[in-house]
């Protein structure tokens, strides 16, 4: 049993406060469950003149098809590089990653962009659209970078923003659109190529309350009706509680781990001390 107070979220004026009630047993959640990725003691180094950072060093994880993990911990503490490795945006200094049981390590440039192109979607905290692009564009662009046909990937891309109630802005540009409709396009986006993982960094962060509620309840249809497996950097109190598991971060290293329904999340208000 561990209390573990958490810093202060963004826009809410909160700290949410878990109290967890068992040890988190990963060959009892591991049972009846398929592994989509698997980390082996990776770690990532970054030399800062003659210092080096050890942004992660030596995480062990393994993700399971259809489960929604939510990432938290301090700034700093390797979650954006932990996601990088998951989604090959970059490769460890040691240790492998394993996407459905395929060695990240061993691919070639090509491989890897198919890989991250099919199986891997990617929503970021700052949208990452293009910007010359229209809504539809963007969402088309992975399915033909896919190799998919243009007339194809117009009727996929407007099912999507339908999906996300944006397909009368299909249209738009994002400088046309608000953050949320903007992340809702990014979100359309990442499912182009019916990803078997969704990463999301910090996908509320840039975002309303309001608006942030509407991401969230997204990304839970998403997981709870199209089972797509989701791992999500947040510190959103909505993510958090609808979340599988909860993983936290200290130091480039995995902290502790539990399940949702093993936490008592508690919401406190903001004391003085909190903003020091
Ligand atoms: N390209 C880089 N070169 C040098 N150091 C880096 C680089 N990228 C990240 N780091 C360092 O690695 C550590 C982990 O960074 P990372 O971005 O993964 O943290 P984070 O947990 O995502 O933080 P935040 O919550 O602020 O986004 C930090 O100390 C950071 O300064
Ligand atoms: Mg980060």
């Amino acid at each position: 049993m561990g209390r573990l107070p958490y810093g202060a979220h963004g826009s809410d004026a909160y700290r949410i406060i878990q109290t967890i009630f068992m040890e988190f047993n990963e060959t009892s959640y591991a049972e009846n469950k398929e592994v989509v990725v698997s980390i082996h003691e990776i770690q990532r180094l970054y030399s800062r003149g003659t210092e080096t950072v050890r942004a992660l060093d030596g995480v062990d994880l393994n993700l399971y098809r259809g489960e929604y993990a939510c990432v938290m911990g301090p700034s700093g503490s390797g979650k954006t590089t932990l996601f990088n490795m998951i989604g090959g945006l970059d490769s460890p200094t040691a240790g492998r990653v394993f996407i459905d049981g395929v060695d990240m390590a061993q691919l070639n440039a090509k491989e890897l962009a198919f890989l991250r192109c099919r199986k891997i979607g990617y929503v970021f905290q700052q949208f990452n659209l293009n910007t010359t692009m229209t809504a539809l564009e963007n969402v088309m662009l992975p399915m033909i970078f896919a190799g998919m046909h243009p007339d194809n990937a117009r009727v996929r891309g407007m099912a999507l923003l339908s999906k996300v109630q944006l397909e009368e802005r299909w249209r738009h540009r994002p400088k046309e659109m608000s953050g949320g409709q903007m992340q809702r396009v990014a979100i359309a986006r990442s499912l182009a190529n019916n990803p078997a993982l969704l990463l999301c960094d910090e996908p509320t962060g840039n975002l309303d309350l309001k608006t942030g509620k509407e991401i969230h309840n997204l990304l839970y249809d998403l997981n709870k009706n199209d089972k797509v497996t989701i791992i999500c950097n947040t510190h959103d109190h909505n993510m958090l509680s609808v979340s599988d598991r909860m993983i936290w971060m200290t130091d480039g290293k995995i902290d502790r781990i539990a399940l949702t329904a093993d936490v008592h999340i508690e919401k406190a208000s903001l004391g003085e001390e909190d903003y020091e």
